[in-house]
């Protein structure tokens, strides 16, 4: 297949055209790996999973996910990952909890191109130990789509950290390199995956690495965690989820002073960041309603230790970049 979408390609907009592609590259990555086994790191995103999804299809067992938990996963994220693909899909998955290995490597470092080089350095550290490990694996397969070939300069181009060693040598595996998102998305679907999987709001590679700003301490990562899983929870309920593009929290690193039971109690700001926007190269400010906003907030401030207040970025793109880093 070359790397260039033919005019002639339908969108693939509904189940039967998704069914189709399904059928037509599932012949062709058997074709192309006959009964050899394929790596692919798995990390949980709408396209990894796509692909994994779709090779599980066509070779089973011959495809080995790896999935890398940084520490820097939202709340159950790796837990729904294990739950999806090795229970649901009798996948072969290869879970590494990492925690411990990335959390060390970012204590103390608070610049944020810093912080990013070390999650992106250490993930290929990982997953190259694990892949040495394996035997007989002559391909790799990868959630290319076809923004990240036309746009060199596209988010993930520019954001994410890839390429293994030199030294390792793979055929690539790259079958939804012609789709779009929205059609991966229908693909995913097709292939039987859950909603809460395909319909993804974007997450940045290094997690919630640019959202606990400055060095990374335990504690406060798991606020952001916690306070993050909160606003999931509540735009769930009111159904912004369905509206809002991406919203998530960030939490500095400075403290303000607050009351909590009659006492002085010193935390961390919660800031809340709701964006609309079709491509991230701009985005404007969802507005969210009073009562839903009191909601979180109160819900944040009482459940989630070291949180004192809750704050509202009502700034687009630009001038203020999506994540705050
Ligand atoms: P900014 O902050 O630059 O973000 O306005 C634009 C969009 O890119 C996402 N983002 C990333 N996506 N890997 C990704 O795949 C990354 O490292 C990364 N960093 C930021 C961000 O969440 C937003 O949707």
């Amino acid at each position: 297949m070359s790397n260039v979408r033919p005019e002639s390609m339908a969108r693939i907009t509904t189940k039967e055209l998704a069914d189709k592609f399904i059928a037509e590259q599932v012949a062709e990555i058997r074709a192309q790996v006959g009964d050899k086994k394929v790596l692919l790191a798995l990390s949980g995103g709408v396209d990894s999973s796509v692909v994994a999804a779709l090779l599980i299809k066509a070779i089973g067992k011959q495809l080995i996910c790896v999935h890398v938990n940084h520490g820097l996963m939202r709340k159950d994220e790796s837990e729904e990952v294990i739950r999806i693909f090795r229970d649901g899909l009798d996948a072969n998955l290869v879970y590494i909890d990492a925690t411990d290995r990335f959390l060390g490597k970012l204590e103390g470092v608070s610049d944020p191109e810093k912080k990013r080089k070390i999650i992106g350095g250490e993930f290929i550290v990982v997953f190259d130990e694990e892949a040495r490990k394996l035997t007989d694996v002559d391909f790799l397969a990868q959630g290319t789509i076809y923004p990240d070939i036309i746009e060199s300069d596209g988010v993930k181009a520019h954001h994410n950290v890839g390429g293994l060693p030199e030294d390792m040598k793979f055929e690539l595996v790259e079958p939804i390199k012609l789709l779009y998102k929205d059609e991966v998305r229908v693909v995913g679907k097709a292939l039987g995956l859950p909603a809460s999987m395909v319909d993804r709001q974007p997450f940045p590679g290094p997690g919630l690495g640019v959202r606990c700003l400055g060095a990374i301490t335990r504690d406060r990562l798991h606020a952001l965690r916690e306070a993050d899983a909160i606003l999931r929870e509540e735009f769930d309920i009111c159904g912004l989820s369905q509206k809002v593009w991406q919203y998530f929290i960030a939490v500095p690193d400075m403290k303000s002073v607050g009351v909590k039971d009659g006492k002085r109690y010193e935390g961390w700001p919660a800031i809340i960041r709701a964006v609309n926007t079709t491509d991230a190269m701009t985005a404007t400010i969802e507005e969210i309603p009073y009562a839903v906003l009191h909601k979180i907030t109160d819900r944040i401030t009482k459940e989630v230790e070291g949180i004192n207040r809750v704050l509202l970025d009502l700034t687009p793109k630009p001038v203020g970049t999506i994540e705050w880093e």
